[in-house]
C-alpha cells in the first residue's frame, strides 16, 4: 500500500460500485432498474433502505438525494465517509487483514465516529459473506470470513462514495419517517429486507428488527402516499404470492425477474423467479 497516497488529495473518479458488501445487495437488478429510471426526468432521489447502496452508487445521480436506514452503525459509517474519507483510510491502513485483527476489532466498542466507521468497514470486508447480524444484546456477532480486500481499490471506492454523498442527506431512521422529504416529481427506490422465504409462507429474520408482514402492509401505505404526492417509486421485493397481493393493489407495472444464469452452481434456483419489481413508471 502506498501510504503517501493517503495524504495527498486524490483525483476522485466517481465509481458506480458500493464500498461495502451487503446482504440482499441489488447489483444484479441494476441494468433493469437503470432502464426504468431512464424513462423519466426526476427531481430529488430517495432511498430509505439504503444498505450497501448498490443502486444509489450505480445511478451516479447529481440530484439532491436522501438516503436512510434503520441500522445506526451503517449510517454512522456513511456520515463519516461523507465528512472525512482520508481520516477513515488512515485508520484502516493500520489494520492487518488477519483473523486475530478481526476478532479484536469485533470486541471493540469505543472510539469516535471515524474509528467506528473504519472498524465497521474492516469487519464488513473480512467477515463471513459480509453479513450484518447482531445478537439479542445488539452486538455484532458475525464470524471471520477469511477474506482479504484490495486497499487501493477500497480507497478509490471510499473517496468516490464521499464525493457522491456530498449532496446527500443521510439519516438513521425507519422508512416511515422519510415521507416528509418526498415531493412531486421525486424518485424513491425501495428495497426492504427480503423477509419472505420462497418455499413457504413464513417470514425469516433478517436484521436486529424483524421486517414483518405488518411492516410490508405499512410499506404499501407508504407507497400510496408517494403516489398521491405525484412522485415515482420502484419497489423490489421477494417473488411471492403474498407480496404480489399486497403491492398489486395499485395496478402499477410489475416485473418478474430472475438472475437466470447469474446464479452459478445453484441448480435448484436456476430459472426461478426471484424478485418482483413494482413501479408507477410506465
Ligand atoms: C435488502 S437491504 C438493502 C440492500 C441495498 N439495496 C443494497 O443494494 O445493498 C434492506 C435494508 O433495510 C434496512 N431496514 C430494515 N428494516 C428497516 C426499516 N424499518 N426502516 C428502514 N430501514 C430498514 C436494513 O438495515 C437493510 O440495510
Amino acid at each position: 500500500m502506498n501510504l503517501l497516497s493517503l495524504f495527498k488529495q486524490p483525483d476522485v473518479v466517481v465509481q458506480d460500485k458500493p464500498f461495502l458488501r451487503w446482504t440482499g445487495g441489488k447489483n444484479w437488478l441494476i441494468p433493469t432498474i437503470k432502464k426504468i429510471v431512464n424513462k423519466i426526468e426526476f427531481n430529488n432521489y430517495h432511498e430509505p433502505f439504503i444498505g450497501g447502496g448498490s443502486v444509489f452508487f450505480s445511478l451516479k445521480t447529481n440530484k439532491k438525494s436522501f438516503i436512510s436506514d434503520s441500522n445506526n452503525e451503517l449510517i454512522n459509517c456513511y456520515r463519516a465517509v461523507k465528512k472525512n474519507p482520508k481520516k477513515i483510510l488512515k485508520i484502516l491502513s493500520r489494520y492487518k487483514q488477519t483473523e486475530e485483527q478481526y476478532y479484536s476489532l469485533r470486541n471493540e466498542k469505543n472510539g469516535n465516529e471515524f474509528i467506528k466507521a473504519a472498524r465497521f468497514i474492516h469487519l464488513n470486508k473480512t467477515s463471513f459473506n459480509g453479513i450484518y447480524r447482531v445478537n439479542l444484546k445488539g452486538e455484532y456477532n458475525v464470524p471471520y470470513g477469511k477474506k482479504n480486500y484490495d486497499f487501493n481499490l477500497l480507497s478509490k471506492l471510499i473517496h468516490s462514495a464521499s464525493q457522491q454523498l456530498k449532496n446527500t442527506n443521510v439519516n438513521n431512521s425507519d422508512f416511515n419517517e422519510s415521507i416528509s422529504n418526498i415531493c412531486q416529481g421525486d424518485l424513491v427506490y425501495l428495497d426492504p429486507p427480503y423477509t419472505i422465504t420462497h418455499n413457504n409462507n413464513g417470514f425469516v429474520k433478517y436484521n436486529e428488527k424483524l421486517f414483518s408482514y405488518d411492516d410490508q402492509l405499512q410499506l404499501s401505505k407508504f407507497i400510496r402516499e408517494i403516489r398521491s404526492k405525484g412522485a415515482y417509486y420502484i419497489l423490489s421485493n421477494a417473488h411471492h404470492p403474498e407480496v404480489k397481493k399486497i403491492y398489486n393493489q395499485f395496478n402499477d407495472n410489475v416485473y418478474s425477474l430472475t438472475r437466470g444464469s447469474v446464479i452459478g452452481g445453484n441448480l435448484k434456483s436456476r430459472g426461478k423467479y426471484e424478485e418482483y419489481l413494482f413501479t408507477n413508471i410506465i
